[in-house]
Protein backbone atom coordinates (compact mmCIF):
# COMPACT_ATOMS: atom_id res chain seq x y z
CA UNK A 1 0.00 0.00 0.00
CA UNK A 2 2.72 2.81 1.24
CA UNK A 3 4.67 1.40 -1.99
CA UNK A 4 1.49 2.03 -4.07
CA UNK A 5 1.18 5.53 -2.88
CA UNK A 6 4.69 6.27 -3.23
CA UNK A 7 4.59 5.22 -6.40
CA UNK A 8 1.66 7.76 -7.51
CA UNK A 9 3.34 10.39 -5.81
CA UNK A 10 6.48 10.50 -8.05
CA UNK A 11 4.50 9.91 -11.14
CA UNK A 12 2.41 12.86 -9.80
CA UNK A 13 5.27 14.87 -8.67
CA UNK A 14 6.90 14.07 -12.31
CA UNK A 15 4.12 15.71 -14.29
CA UNK A 16 3.28 18.55 -12.80
CA UNK A 17 7.14 19.40 -11.97
CA UNK A 18 8.74 18.54 -15.29
CA UNK A 19 10.88 16.35 -13.68
CA UNK A 20 12.74 18.95 -11.27
CA UNK A 21 13.78 20.68 -14.36
CA UNK A 22 15.47 24.08 -13.78
CA UNK A 23 14.57 25.27 -16.78
CA UNK A 24 11.13 25.42 -15.63
CA UNK A 25 11.78 27.61 -12.50
CA UNK A 26 13.91 30.09 -14.48
CA UNK A 27 15.05 32.84 -14.49
CA UNK A 28 14.01 33.13 -10.96
CA UNK A 29 15.84 31.65 -8.60
CA UNK A 30 13.87 32.43 -5.15
CA UNK A 31 10.90 34.63 -4.65
CA UNK A 32 12.74 37.51 -3.48
CA UNK A 33 14.31 37.66 -7.13
CA UNK A 34 10.98 37.12 -8.86
CA UNK A 35 9.99 39.91 -6.21
CA UNK A 36 11.86 42.50 -7.41
CA UNK A 37 11.13 42.19 -11.04
CA UNK A 38 7.64 42.69 -10.19
CA UNK A 39 5.83 46.17 -10.74
CA UNK A 40 6.11 47.97 -7.17
CA UNK A 41 2.41 48.40 -6.96
CA UNK A 42 -0.55 49.38 -8.48
CA UNK A 43 0.03 53.23 -8.99
CA UNK A 44 3.14 51.79 -11.18
CA UNK A 45 0.90 50.37 -13.05
CA UNK A 46 -1.08 52.44 -13.71
CA UNK A 47 1.56 54.91 -14.95
CA UNK A 48 3.34 52.69 -17.17
CA UNK A 49 -0.15 52.19 -18.62
CA UNK A 50 -0.33 55.85 -18.72
CA UNK A 51 2.53 56.43 -20.72
CA UNK A 52 1.89 53.73 -23.33
CA UNK A 53 -1.75 56.12 -23.39
CA UNK A 54 0.52 58.85 -23.71
CA UNK A 55 2.82 58.44 -26.50
CA UNK A 56 -0.55 57.29 -29.05
CA UNK A 57 -2.67 59.74 -28.24
CA UNK A 58 -0.94 63.08 -27.22
CA UNK A 59 3.44 62.34 -27.91
CA UNK A 60 2.71 63.23 -31.69
CA UNK A 61 2.06 66.94 -30.66
CA UNK A 62 3.78 67.66 -27.29
CA UNK A 63 6.30 64.71 -28.06
CA UNK A 64 8.14 62.25 -25.73
CA UNK A 65 10.01 64.91 -23.54
CA UNK A 66 6.15 67.26 -23.04
CA UNK A 67 7.98 70.06 -23.95
CA UNK A 68 5.93 70.43 -26.99
CA UNK A 69 7.24 72.34 -30.68
CA UNK A 70 7.82 76.27 -30.18
CA UNK A 71 4.99 78.01 -32.04
CA UNK A 72 3.17 75.11 -33.04
CA UNK A 73 2.26 73.02 -29.70
CA UNK A 74 2.58 74.29 -26.33
CA UNK A 75 4.55 72.19 -23.55
CA UNK A 76 2.61 70.37 -20.70
CA UNK A 77 5.89 70.13 -18.98
CA UNK A 78 5.65 72.61 -16.23
CA UNK A 79 2.06 73.69 -17.09
CA UNK A 80 0.11 75.32 -15.44
CA UNK A 81 -2.76 73.56 -16.92
CA UNK A 82 -0.94 69.91 -16.06
CA UNK A 83 0.28 71.21 -12.60
CA UNK A 84 -2.78 73.18 -10.95
CA UNK A 85 -5.78 74.28 -13.00
CA UNK A 86 -7.12 71.27 -11.84
CA UNK A 87 -7.39 67.56 -13.43
CA UNK A 88 -10.91 68.23 -14.20
CA UNK A 89 -9.77 70.91 -16.70
CA UNK A 90 -7.29 68.57 -18.55
CA UNK A 91 -9.91 66.12 -19.15
CA UNK A 92 -11.93 68.44 -20.67
CA UNK A 93 -9.06 69.52 -23.51
CA UNK A 94 -8.27 66.24 -24.07
CA UNK A 95 -12.20 65.48 -24.92
CA UNK A 96 -12.99 67.87 -26.14
CA UNK A 97 -9.78 70.35 -27.68
CA UNK A 98 -8.75 73.79 -27.00
CA UNK A 99 -8.58 76.98 -29.32
CA UNK A 100 -8.09 80.11 -29.42
CA UNK A 101 -5.76 81.83 -27.07
CA UNK A 102 -4.38 80.37 -23.87
CA UNK A 103 -1.28 81.39 -21.61
CA UNK A 104 1.27 78.22 -21.38
CA UNK A 105 4.22 79.22 -18.45
CA UNK A 106 3.42 82.80 -19.48
CA UNK A 107 3.82 82.44 -23.52
CA UNK A 108 0.91 82.78 -25.00
CA UNK A 109 -0.84 80.73 -28.03
CA UNK A 110 -2.84 80.65 -30.14
CA UNK A 111 -3.50 77.26 -32.16
CA UNK A 112 -6.21 74.78 -32.14
CA UNK A 113 -6.07 71.03 -30.61
CA UNK A 114 -8.50 69.24 -31.95
CA UNK A 115 -11.55 67.92 -30.03
CA UNK A 116 -11.94 63.69 -30.05
CA UNK A 117 -8.88 62.49 -28.98
CA UNK A 118 -9.61 61.62 -25.30
CA UNK A 119 -12.35 59.92 -26.67
CA UNK A 120 -9.75 57.50 -28.23
CA UNK A 121 -8.75 55.86 -25.45
CA UNK A 122 -10.95 53.77 -22.34
CA UNK A 123 -12.05 55.97 -19.80
CA UNK A 124 -9.12 54.12 -17.51
CA UNK A 125 -6.43 54.97 -20.41
CA UNK A 126 -7.23 58.60 -20.79
CA UNK A 127 -6.95 58.54 -17.19
CA UNK A 128 -3.75 57.40 -16.93
CA UNK A 129 -2.30 59.34 -19.65
CA UNK A 130 -2.87 62.57 -17.54
CA UNK A 131 -2.46 60.92 -14.76
CA UNK A 132 1.36 60.18 -16.60
CA UNK A 133 1.54 63.90 -17.93
CA UNK A 134 0.75 65.02 -14.09
CA UNK A 135 3.25 63.13 -12.75
CA UNK A 136 6.76 63.88 -15.60
CA UNK A 137 8.75 66.09 -16.77
CA UNK A 138 8.61 68.50 -13.56
CA UNK A 139 5.23 68.10 -13.38
CA UNK A 140 3.98 67.09 -9.39
CA UNK A 141 0.25 66.77 -9.63
CA UNK A 142 -2.31 63.80 -7.88
CA UNK A 143 -3.24 60.63 -9.74
CA UNK A 144 -6.78 60.94 -11.83
CA UNK A 145 -9.27 58.27 -11.41
CA UNK A 146 -11.14 56.85 -14.05
CA UNK A 147 -14.06 57.93 -12.57
CA UNK A 148 -13.36 61.27 -13.21
CA UNK A 149 -12.76 60.85 -16.66
CA UNK A 150 -16.33 59.28 -16.46
CA UNK A 151 -18.05 61.93 -14.65
CA UNK A 152 -16.44 64.88 -16.93
CA UNK A 153 -17.49 62.95 -19.76
CA UNK A 154 -21.39 62.60 -18.43
CA UNK A 155 -21.06 66.65 -17.55
CA UNK A 156 -20.06 67.29 -21.03
CA UNK A 157 -22.07 64.78 -23.28
CA UNK A 158 -23.46 67.49 -25.05
CA UNK A 159 -20.94 69.11 -25.95
CA UNK A 160 -19.47 69.26 -29.64
CA UNK A 161 -17.32 72.65 -29.90
CA UNK A 162 -13.74 72.77 -28.52
CA UNK A 163 -13.13 74.72 -25.09
CA UNK A 164 -11.51 78.14 -24.98
CA UNK A 165 -9.36 79.05 -22.07
CA UNK A 166 -11.26 81.77 -20.97
CA UNK A 167 -14.43 79.04 -20.87
CA UNK A 168 -12.75 76.68 -18.97
CA UNK A 169 -11.26 78.70 -16.06
CA UNK A 170 -14.84 80.11 -15.83
CA UNK A 171 -15.87 76.82 -14.80
CA UNK A 172 -17.21 76.69 -11.33
CA UNK A 173 -17.18 72.78 -10.44
CA UNK A 174 -13.68 71.45 -11.08
CA UNK A 175 -11.32 71.30 -8.87
C1 LIG B 1 -2.90 67.25 -33.03
C2 LIG B 1 -2.00 67.79 -32.02
C3 LIG B 1 -2.32 67.58 -30.57
C4 LIG B 1 -2.57 66.38 -29.92
C5 LIG B 1 -2.56 64.98 -30.50
C6 LIG B 1 -2.79 66.73 -28.52
N1 LIG B 1 -2.69 68.08 -28.35
FE1 LIG B 1 -2.92 69.09 -26.61
N2 LIG B 1 -2.68 70.87 -27.58
C7 LIG B 1 -2.43 71.01 -28.93
C8 LIG B 1 -2.42 72.42 -29.27
C9 LIG B 1 -2.16 73.02 -30.65
C10 LIG B 1 -2.70 73.12 -28.08
C11 LIG B 1 -2.87 74.64 -27.92
C12 LIG B 1 -4.30 75.04 -28.28
C13 LIG B 1 -4.52 76.55 -28.28
O1 LIG B 1 -3.58 77.29 -28.58
O2 LIG B 1 -5.64 76.99 -27.95
C14 LIG B 1 -2.83 72.10 -27.03
C15 LIG B 1 -3.05 72.39 -25.70
C16 LIG B 1 -3.12 71.45 -24.67
C17 LIG B 1 -3.21 71.77 -23.26
C18 LIG B 1 -3.26 73.15 -22.62
C19 LIG B 1 -1.97 73.93 -22.82
C20 LIG B 1 -0.75 73.26 -22.25
O3 LIG B 1 0.22 73.12 -23.02
O4 LIG B 1 -0.74 72.83 -21.09
C21 LIG B 1 -3.29 70.58 -22.60
C22 LIG B 1 -3.39 70.38 -21.09
C23 LIG B 1 -3.24 69.53 -23.60
N3 LIG B 1 -3.13 70.09 -24.85
C24 LIG B 1 -3.33 68.18 -23.30
C25 LIG B 1 -3.33 67.18 -24.26
C26 LIG B 1 -3.54 65.77 -23.96
C27 LIG B 1 -3.77 65.21 -22.59
C28 LIG B 1 -3.45 65.09 -25.14
C29 LIG B 1 -3.64 63.62 -25.38
C30 LIG B 1 -4.83 63.00 -24.82
C31 LIG B 1 -3.20 66.09 -26.19
N4 LIG B 1 -3.14 67.33 -25.62
C32 LIG B 1 -3.08 65.78 -27.54
C33 LIG B 1 -2.23 69.98 -29.83
C34 LIG B 1 -2.41 68.64 -29.57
Amino acid sequence: MLGLVSYWGLLYMDERAAGFDARVYEPFRSFSELDARQPKDEAQLFLARGKVAYEQACMPCHQQTGLGVPGQFPPLAESEWANTTGAGRMIRIALHGLSGEVVVKGQKWNAAMPGGIGETLSDNDLAAAISYIRGSWGNKASLVKPAEVKAVKSKTAGRSQPWTAGQLLDLPDVE
